[in-house]
């Protein structure tokens, strides 16, 4: 079991830092990462990966799937093998399945186990047993999952799957890629076609993914241009050699970093280009950021560049709700960004982020109203009016959230006074290495 890390003494003092130079690689994506485990899992025969993100997020949901019956060996280079226990074939867990501070290892396994006979007790730390799950127990429910034990359809949770499962056709309610997952992870084992029917697109590495382990799975528009995703279940999945690709959430608070410090030159390769993820880059250069694209290749079916990152001058910028699905991990980098630029930035529609790994909507607020930045919400929209400079003098809590630590260091970089940020153990949970990185291109905190 990973041990559950809120450890006070990890606290840190962010100074402002010189210039940035140098060149760095971005760590593999978390949510390819996750998927590519549960479906090599899925199959008879073996998968491997390489440059699996070893970050504690997604060695919980390899744990969990070694409870569930899968062959799982990791080398510390991130080379997996896995010799899976087929579609359906999940055993029944021996222990309780604990995944820290992992929502995507909750909600797609819960999706996996819903259409397996199996009873599971879930557990998470105090984060995640804060977050909602009701967004995939409810239609989940009508697979045939069971809540046997429930804490306001929280973690702890224990469920037993379904012994008879039944297809589902549900159009999703709130744009998400974990409950888009779940449905289609449960809809593996069941007989017959389910159908799910998003309205507003959200990551779609689940789908091609699938389509690359030769599940049977169609993506056609509706007459109303949302997305319907056909799956007939049953089928066998055929076992793949994965490469994954960098995640462009982790690469983002590096290119804002060589953004906002002034005569700095960052190369930042492998970061993945899916337009479901990269949308932040686009937003970016619409405030006048300099951002080079130097090689452009492709790694597990997905477009992944090498970028060239130089100090920019910022203006404000207007995100509008429609976007908020493609930036969602991105809010508050782009945050530390708008409080560096100058003029006023409007960030809409961000309900979602108050049930991230913490609010991230207070998140924001409280980290740059704090620094000195003025920063403010009027419903569910933020307004950020920034001069190009920032006060500092803050301290910040991170909750338990890795992406309020790594912004906060970000935030630090260029302000006039140190920024103390309470406990950046979070980070772990999918950026392992982010502070010699950071020390690497010339970033300076204090433990
Ligand atoms: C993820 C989906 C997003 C994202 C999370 C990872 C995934 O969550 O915020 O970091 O891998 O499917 P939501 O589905 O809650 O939007």
């Amino acid at each position: 079991m990973i041990m559950q890390l809120n450890n006070k003494n990890n606290a840190v003092i962010v100074y402002q830092s010189n210039s940035l130079h140098g060149a760095i690689r971005t760590p593999s994506d978390k949510s390819i990462s996750h998927r590519a485990l549960i479906l090599g899992a899925l199959c008879l025969g073996e998968t491997t990966i390489k440059n699996l993100l070893l970050s504690e997020d997604v060695i919980n949901t390899a744990e969990a799937l070694r409870q569930f019956g899968a062959n799982i060996i990791i080398n510390k280079d991130g080379e997996c093998k896995i010799c899976g226990i087929g579609i359906g074939g999940l055993l029944q867990p021996e222990k309780n399945i604990y995944l820290g501070n992992s929502g995507t290892s909750a909600r797609l396994l819960i999706g996996l186990m819903s259409s397996c006979e199996v009873v599971v007790k879930f557990e998470g730390d105090e984060s995640l047993s804060k977050r909602p799950m009701d967004r995939v127990l409810s239609p989940l429910q009508k697979v045939g999952l069971e809540i046997l034990e429930d804490n306001d359809r929280k973690l702890p949770l224990t469920l037993r799957g379904a012994a008879m499962p039944v297809p589902i056709d549900h159009q999703l309610t709130i744009p998400s890629a974990q409950v888009k997952t779940a449905l289609m992870l449960s809809a593996l084992n069941i007989s017959g076609t389910s159908i799910i029917i998003e309205p507003i697109k959200t990551r779609d590495h689940t789908e091609n993914l699938l389509k690359l382990f030769d599940a049977d799975i169609t993506i056609n528009k509706n007459s109303d241009g949302y997305d319907v995703i056909k799956i007939n279940g049953q089928v066998k999945l055929t076992p793949q050699q994965i490469d994954i690709p960098g995640d462009p959430s982790s690469a983002a608070f590096f290119i804002v970093a060589g953004l906002i410090k002034p005569n700095s030159k960052l190369k930042i390769t492998n970061v993945m280009t899916n337009p479901t993820r990269a949308h932040f880059i686009d937003v970016l250069n619409r405030m006048g950021a300099n951002i080079k694209i130097d090689r452009t290749y492709s790694k597990c079916g997905e477009d992944v560049c090498d970028l060239e990152v130089t100090s920019s001058e910022l203006n404000g910028i207007i995100i509008k709700k429609e976007e908020a699905p493609f930036l969602i991990d991105e809010f508050l980098i782009l945050a530390v960004a708008a409080a560096y630029a100058k003029g006023t930035s409007k960030f809409y529609g961000l309900s979602e982020l108050r049930v991230k790994e913490s609010n991230r909507f207070e998140a924001i607020v409280n980290m740059l109203s704090s620094s000195g930045v003025s920063c403010r919400n009027i419903g569910d929209d933020i307004v950020i009016d920034g001069n190009g400079e920032v006060i500092g003098g803050s301290e910040i809590k991170t909750n338990l959230d890795h992406r309020t630590a790594m912004a906060s260091f970000i935030l630090g970089l260029n302000a006039h006074n140190k920024i103390r940020i309470d406990d950046i153990s979070p980070i772990n949970t999918s950026f392992p290495g982010f502070t010699q990185l950071y020390t690497q291109i010339g970033g300076s905190f204090k433990s």
